[in-house]
Order: C-alpha cells, then sequence, then structure tokens
C-alpha cells in the first residue's frame, strides 16, 4: 500500500488509475478554467494566526449540518458518473463516508442508483436532484428518494445548461465509454479499473436508463444534459419541488446574495455557495470570495454551506472560520476513489481530518464550534472591489 501523506498523493494515483477520459472529465473546469484554478488560489490567499500556550487537549471536530450530526464539517459532493471513475464507485464512497460519519450525496447523474446505494448503506443519504423537462420523471425520482429514506434533496440550480468544458468533448466523454481505438489503447494500461468494471453490472446511469421513455443517448451525458434539464426552472418551481419532498432541502449553486435572500424566501433549510467547481459560469468568483457577502446578507437566517476549491483541512477550516456551517469535497474524495477504491474515499477523509484538527489546534482551538474569523488573516482587499 502507498504511503498516502495529502489528497495531492491520491490525485497522482488516480491519475495513473483511472482512464484518461473520466480523469480529464473530472479535473476540467469550463472554458478557460479561470474559476476553476481561482477556487483553489484564493484558499492560498488566506492565512492562519498561529496562536501559542492554550491548552488544546481534548480537541473536537464534530459539529451538525442540517440538523445531522457530523465527525466534521464536510460532506461529499454529488459527483456524475462517479461509478465509471472505479466500479460501483458511488457505492464505496457512501460507504467510506457512512463509516467516518460524513454526510454521502448522490448525484442525478449517477452510475449507481438510488436504489443501489441505499441497499449498500445503512444511514441515510443525501440525493442530488437535476430538474428535468419530464416532470412525471423528476416527480418519481423524488419518491424513489424518498423510498429509500434519503434525509435530505439537494437541488442543483447552477446547471440548467452545460458549461463547456474542452476536453469532455474531444475525448467524446460517455458511460460506458465508447470503445475507440484510442480509448481501447488507453484501457490497456488501467488494467485494474478494467478489471473492476468487468465484475460490476452497473455500468450506466442507473438513475435514468430503465426510468425514462424514448432517451435518445442515454450514454452521453452532455446529449442527455442538453435534450432533458428543464431551462424554465425558477423561484416559483424550486417552491414546488420543496413541497413535493416534504424534507429538509439544500439549495446548491448560489453565488450571489440577491439569490440566497431568494432561496431564504422559499424556506430552504441551507444553501451551498457553490461555483460547481468551476464547471459551469467561468469568470465568476471563486466561492470562498463570495462567501462573506452572502453571510452578510443571510448568515444569521439559514445555514450556508460551502464548496468548491477545498483540497485540504486547512481549506475546511479557512471556510468554517468565515462562517460557512460546512463544506463539500468533490474532486478531493474522486481523487481517493479513483486511487483506491473505499480505502482511498477513507483515507482522503483522514487526510483531511488530520489536516483540520492539527490546523486547528496550532491556531489555540480546540472545538470546531468555536472557531471563527479570529484565526484568519484576511488580505484587506479579499472582497474585491467590483463594479456593478
Ligand atoms: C466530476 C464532477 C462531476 C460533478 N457532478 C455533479 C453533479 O452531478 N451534480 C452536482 O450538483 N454537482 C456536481 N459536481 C459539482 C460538485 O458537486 C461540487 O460542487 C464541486 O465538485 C466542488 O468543487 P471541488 O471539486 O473543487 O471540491 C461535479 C463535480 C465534478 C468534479
Amino acid at each position: 500500500m502507498p504511503v498516502i501523506t495529502s489528497i495531492d498523493d491520491l490525485k497522482r494515483l488516480y491519475k495513473s488509475r483511472a482512464p484518461r477520459m473520466f480523469y480529464d472529465y473530472c479535473e476540467s473546469g469550463s472554458w478557460t478554467e479561470q474559476t476553476f484554478r481561482e477556487n483553489s488560489s484564493d484558499f492560498d490567499q488566506i492565512r492562519l494566526r498561529q496562536r501559542v500556550a492554550v491548552s488544546i487537549d481534548n480537541r473536537a471536530t464534530a459539529s451538525r449540518m442540517i440538523g445531522e450530526d457530523v465527525a466534521m464539517p464536510v460532506a461529499l459532493a454529488p459527483v456524475g458518473m462517479t461509478g465509471m471513475q472505479h466500479a460501483d464507485g458511488e457505492i464505496l464512497a457512501a460507504k467510506a463516508a457512512e463509516k467516518f460519519g460524513v454526510p454521502f450525496t448522490l448525484s442525478t447523474m449517477s452510475i449507481c442508483s438510488i436504489e443501489d446505494v441505499a441497499e449498500a448503506t445503512s444511514k441515510p443519504f443525501w440525493f442530488q436532484l437535476y430538474t428535468m423537462k419530464d416532470e412525471d420523471y423528476v416527480r418519481r425520482l423524488v419518491e424513489r428518494a424518498r423510498a429509500a429514506r434519503c434525509s435530505a434533496l439537494v437541488i442543483t440550480l447552477d446547471l440548467q445548461i452545460l458549461g463547456q468544458r474542452h476536453k469532455d468533448l474531444k475525448n467524446g466523454l460517455s458511460a460506458p465509454p465508447k470503445l475507440t481505438p484510442a480509448v481501447i489503447a488507453d484501457l490497456a494500461t488501467r488494467w485494474r479499473w478494467g478489471l473492476g468494471m468487468l465484475q460490476t453490472r452497473r455500468r450506466e446511469f442507473r438513475n435514468i436508463v430503465g426510468h425514462v421513455k424514448d432517451i435518445s443517448d442515454p450514454a452521453s451525458l452532455m446529449a442527455w444534459t442538453n435534450e432533458n434539464f428543464d431551462l424554465t426552472l425558477d423561484w416559483g418551481k424550486i417552491a414546488k419541488l420543496k413541497e413535493l419532498w416534504g424534507g429538509k432541502v439544500i439549495l446548491k449553486g448560489i453565488l450571489d446574495a440577491e439569490d440566497a435572500r431568494m432561496a431564504l424566501k422559499v424556506g430552504a433549510d441551507a444553501i451551498v455557495v457553490s461555483n460547481h467547481g468551476g464547471r459551469q459560469l467561468d469568470g465568476a468568483l471563486s466561492s470562498i470570495r463570495v462567501l462573506p457577502e452572502i453571510l452578510d446578507a443571510v448568515g444569521d437566517e439559514i445555514e450556508v454551506h460551502l464548496d468548491s476549491g477545498i483540497r485540504s483541512g486547512q481549506d475546511v477550516l479557512k471556510a468554517v472560520a468565515m462562517g460557512a456551517k460546512g463544506t463539500y469535497i468533490g474532486r478531493a474524495f474522486i481523487y481517493g476513489l479513483g486511487a483506491m477504491g473505499e480505502a482511498g474515499v477513507t483515507r482522503a477523509l483522514e487526510v483531511i481530518h488530520k489536516e483540520l484538527d492539527v490546523s486547528m489546534a496550532l491556531c489555540g482551538k480546540r472545538d470546531i464550534k468555536q472557531v471563527n474569523r479570529d484565526i484568519l488573516r484576511v488580505p484587506e482587499d479579499f472582497g474585491g472591489r467590483w463594479q456593478r
């Protein structure tokens, strides 16, 4: 077993083990990738304030997200095609999350279905919903999530139309991959991946295939998205979805204070400040940079979570110190999964947890719930001076 000391180690191993097409799918942002890059580089601009000679015995990283106990304020973000990064990827990631004590969010665009994941786990997970034109299908999807005892519906709002990632088009991304000569040459060097895939029957979008009539190309995420996502989604429809679900609702993809106020108005339980990991509107601000503005607008009235750019426990600490009540990791857990399956996801969580715990201690805090802006050095112009 290789010695893994950082998320970067997992990323290197993942790159050598997953097919190129799926690595590129994960490790890209839209168009110029400016927002994708800044999600990480903006975290780097924030520094931590070292404190000494305070007791750091008996530390605690446990807290709560939407009223659920979490071992640390980190959930696994919904990631489409996770089951193509590693055979049965969603099941393995959900199991690792359950054992670690953090929430797992299953994407609508997953390979393993809601029922597959429910069968393999014992704790309720969260289900992420993309809203489609076919209202009957959406209703059935919500019912399936309820039947599987999902404890929250995460409605993603920033992907009704697809941001372009050049590599996905050039690679002909699909699930399962189409066996072109280039793909066959690549797969020949990824025997672990191939072996896993041969041993599972879960190789297509199982929340969709068999549940929708007349799908023209279920293998292509892009074709499916372009044809089926509901371009007319608005706050009225979100309110109706909330009513249909009847349970906890998290609205994901909020990047503007005005939208945060609307989310509050429709009665969401939490919002996720997110730019979809830099995969949608290139040129949008990083999540960590807009977080303060959104907290000023709604922070006292609704739980504010954040994702996009988190690659370490220090990033989690910075987001929490800025005021986020929870964070999500997308790529960081995919690196682990693609590198080593369930053990890799567990390792990613362990790495992040240790970095969070040690950094918190070196900032002189022993409980994540006591962490606040005091431990940060934020550049004076971090929010930026932007003209409207
Ligand atoms: C490969 C990949 C697929 C994704 N698929 C989905 C998805 O199906 N639904 C969704 O709401 N977000 C999706 N996201 C966005 C993540 O939920 C999350 O917002 C993002 O990964 C956070 O940024 P990070 O990867 O820098 O942690 C995806 C992200 C990646 C990297």
